[in-house]
């Protein structure tokens, strides 16, 4: 969710807490600004944008690349689909879009079907709520593993969290929270895997499929890694520290290299209550630990929970969700006082086996995790994870596993000892980025003088790091980022793309608090208005960086970087705003989802906006992206307010960029994944009809903000239906490749 960023909304994906000092550019621009001369006008140099067929000489026959472009096929070949307010999902003429999972379908057999009017129980066997990011992972005829399964496949399907009150029959119970609600709510979360199959030639889901299975906020996970068996993991559930339940607020995904599923646990501090005077409970480490996650309670005042879980009941499963100290021993195996430390996590689930061990791979790190997008795997080298952390001027991290990648693991016995292999033991890296292009990685270990030796955080050792890689970055200047969002890989050239959503923390000149100047990798900072009156202040539209490993390498230190594309209104001035030039059929605002396809090779970039949405719905976007460097320096003239030079790639055309869909209602388009032949394409739909705060009431029903999927004639509820997020499929009515 991402709600218009200067309303005092319940906006827990727009987290605040990274107050550190560590120097963002101000004093390199200080000195810089002074002698550096205006440079606009040198973007858009001779290189050329790859077009179509995407460096087909690249392609070098590795198994992996996108198959080559057929002769009648262009991509971007359909035409743009306009921006809408509409409550439809609208793709180019010549696709179909329909429904194939909304929120509280059956996955087992016997389950009745969906009612949509709150009275649906039983969410362990349904699918969850709020889908967000997705991984395809295709079986053969007789259900075994195929990578190369067209026909028949399992979807891992994240549920980020719940769309308050339309569980309910009678809108959501304020606390305390009646334990029917919450055990319906926690269910509602995790992930879910689905048996997918083709019948007269379309995906249906398979209800009664044995793969199918829903990991919810309470399902039991081991902790793998640095954080297992650490003091601070302690709780009464596992006094060992090896334990723990539940995976929440499951965002970004990944799929790994062996064919399993990598869930990114996102915004999930605001899921515990912390009581008030909690802090005076525990030593100065702790808090500083704490406050810096955002769990922020005070000697007088608490850190409230989201919904309140906690309030359900003395049961252990609701008492977990208070993370206060509240028991006498001194390690906490008495108490949830660690259970926040839990979460934050990459957690893997082998997708193949409904009864595989779930392990939290805390070796990458604890954040607001968002998707994990894998170096190419090449036989003899480390496998490098790309990762963002999405909350105001969080930073880009990467882990390179220990292990250099063996070709045999790709279909490997035992998918879950392979994530033991190559997630348990590697280093973590934070980026910075440098004003000339340049960039590093900085390791986030003991053996780095600068974490073990950081003055305001003590690191006990790996677990310590692993647990609190935030204030580890801190400790080495990492670049404070515009959110950062997702990350993909290009499929041929090895670029990392990540999306920095928005940050309403930049400001020029004087700063106060959690503000920030711009710099050179985050470089904008203008008003924008929604609507007539909602002024949005600082980045409002977001934008895309990518990064070039030097050599290539996965394991690289240096990287070189450009800023790839600018979101903007197509109206507003180009000299700051739209930078990229974008016409009517391109324009969008807060890039959140980015996947590139392993068939065509597009780049897909979905769109999790509060800034444009007096205009348009949230959308879908397809790219033909070129490379590092295609572009040239840039220098942002903000008059008073001095100048900012970054580096920015070639400006899109009309074929390298074009809007592919745009959703209903209130929602945002997220999770991204395709058949191998790239002929059918899975997104999710989420949250449609979300409001800008909650509301209590669900008396009347011609209120909603949407009635999407019901009123496009899926499930129950009929025109005035309450809204469910789902999982749609898009193919082209001729047989084609999406995108084509
Ligand atoms: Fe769940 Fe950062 O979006
Ligand atoms: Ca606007
Ligand atoms: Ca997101
Ligand atoms: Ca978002």
């Amino acid at each position: 969710m991402n709600k218009p960023v200067d309303l005092p909304a319940r906006d827990f994906n727009d987290e605040d807490s990274n107050t550190s000092s560590n120097p963002s550019f101000d004093s390199v621009l200080a000195a810089r600004l002074s002698r550096r001369s205006l440079l606009r006008g040198s973007v858009g140099t001779a290189a050329t944008v790859l077009l179509g067929g995407l460096s087909l000489a690249a392609c070098g026959g590795d198994d992996d690349d996108p198959a080559p472009v057929a002769a009648t096929e262009t991509l971007l070949g359909f035409s743009a689909v306009a921006k809408s307010l509409d409550d439809k999902l609208t793709v180019p003429t010549g696709y179909t879009a329909s429904v194939l999972l909304a929120v509280g379908d059956p996955l087992a057999a016997g389950v009745t079907a969906y009612k949509n009017d709150g009275t649906d129980t039983g969410f362990h066997q349904r699918s969850g709520d709020n889908h967000d990011g997705m991984e395809y992972f295709g079986l053969s005829a007789t259900g075994t593993p195929d990578p190369n399964g067209n026909d028949r496949a399992l979807l891992g399907i994240n549920h980020e969290y719940v769309n308050l009150p339309f569980l309910h029959a009678n809108g959501t119970t304020p606390n305390p929270r009646p334990a029917g609600q919450v055990d319906i709510e926690v269910d509602c979360h995790g992930v879910a895997i689905v048996e997918i199959a083709k019948s007269a030639g379309k995906f249906a889901v398979v209800q009664a499929s044995g793969f199918n299975r829903r990991i919810t906020a309470a399902t039991e996970i081991e902790l793998s890694g640095p954080v297992r068996g650490h003091a601070l993991a302690v709780t009464r559930f596992s006094t060992t520290g090896t334990r723990t339940r539940g995976t929440v607020n499951n965002c970004g995904t990944g799929k790994t290299p062996w064919g399993t599923l990598l869930t990114g646990e996102e915004n999930w501090v605001g899921y515990y209550f912390r009581a008030a005077g909690d802090p005076a409970l525990r030593g100065a480490k702790g808090n500083t630990a704490l406050v810096r996650y955002g769990s922020n309670a005070t000697a007088t005042t608490a850190s409230a929970s989201r919904y309140g879980w906690e309030t359900a009941g003395v049961a252990d499963l609701y008492a977990r969700w208070n993370t206060s100290v509240t028991g006498t021993s001194t390690d906490g195996s008495d108490d949830y006082r660690h259970e926040v430390n839990l979460q934050g996590y990459m957690t893997e689930i082998d997708p193949y086996l409904a009864t595989s061990v779930v392990k939290k791979r805390t070796a990458l790190g604890r954040m607001a995790h968002e998707s994990a997008a894998f170096s190419k795997a090449v036989v003899g080298k480390p496998l490098a994870v790309y990762m963002g952390d999405d909350a105001r001027n969080e930073y880009i991290y990467k882990f390179v596993s220990a292990q250099n990648w063996v070709a045999a693991d790709a279909n490997p016995a035992d998918r879950v000892a392979t994530g033991d292999k190559y997630l348990d033991a590697g280093t973590l890296y934070v980026a910075k980025f440098n004003a000339d292009g340049s960039g590093e990685w900085i390791a986030l270990n003991m053996a780095n003088t600068t974490v073990a030796g950081y003055a305001n955080y003590a690191f006990a050792d790996a677990g310590d790091v692993a647990m609190h890689s935030r204030i580890a970055g801190d400790a080495v200047g990492a670049t404070k980022m515009d959110r950062p969002e997702w990350c993909g890989v290009h499929p041929t050239t090895g670029e990392i793309y990540f999306t920095l959503t928005n940050n309403s923390n930049r400001r020029l000149g004087a700063v106060t608090g959690a503000q920030l100047n711009p710099d050179p990798a985050n470089p904008r900072v203008y008003t924008d208005t929604r609507g007539a009156a909602t002024a949005q202040n600082g980045n409002p539209n977001g934008h895309i960086i990518r990064i070039k490993e030097a050599a290539g390498e996965p394991a690289a230190t240096a990287f070189t970087w450009d800023i790839y594309l600018f979101g903007a209104e197509t109206g507003a001035p180009g000299n700051i705003i739209n930078l990229s030039s974008l016409s009517a059929d391109q324009d969008f605002s807060s890039p959140d989802g980015l996947v590139f396809s392993p068939s065509t090779g597009l780049c897909w970039v979905q769109t999790d906006d509060g800034a444009y949405t007096d205009i348009t719905n949230c959308m879908m976007l397809a790219a033909v992206p070129g490379t590092v460097g295609d572009g040239g320096p840039l220098t942002l003239n903000y008059g008073a307010g001095g100048t900012v030079t970054t580096r920015m790639g070639k400006k899109p055309t009309a074929t390298t960029l074009k809007r592919f869909l745009v959703g209903p209602a209130r929602q945002e388009i997220t999770g991204l994944c395709e058949t191998p032949d790239g002929k059918v394409l899975f997104l999710n739909v989420q949250h449609p009809g979300e409001e800008d705060s909650d509301f209590a009431s669900v008396a009347d029903p011609s209120a909603f903000r949407s009635h999407w999927p019901a009123n496009a004639g899926y499930g129950a509820g009929g025109a005035l239906a309450r809204p469910r997020s789902a999982t749609v499929m898009v193919v082209k009515d001729n047989g084609g490749r999406v995108g084509s």
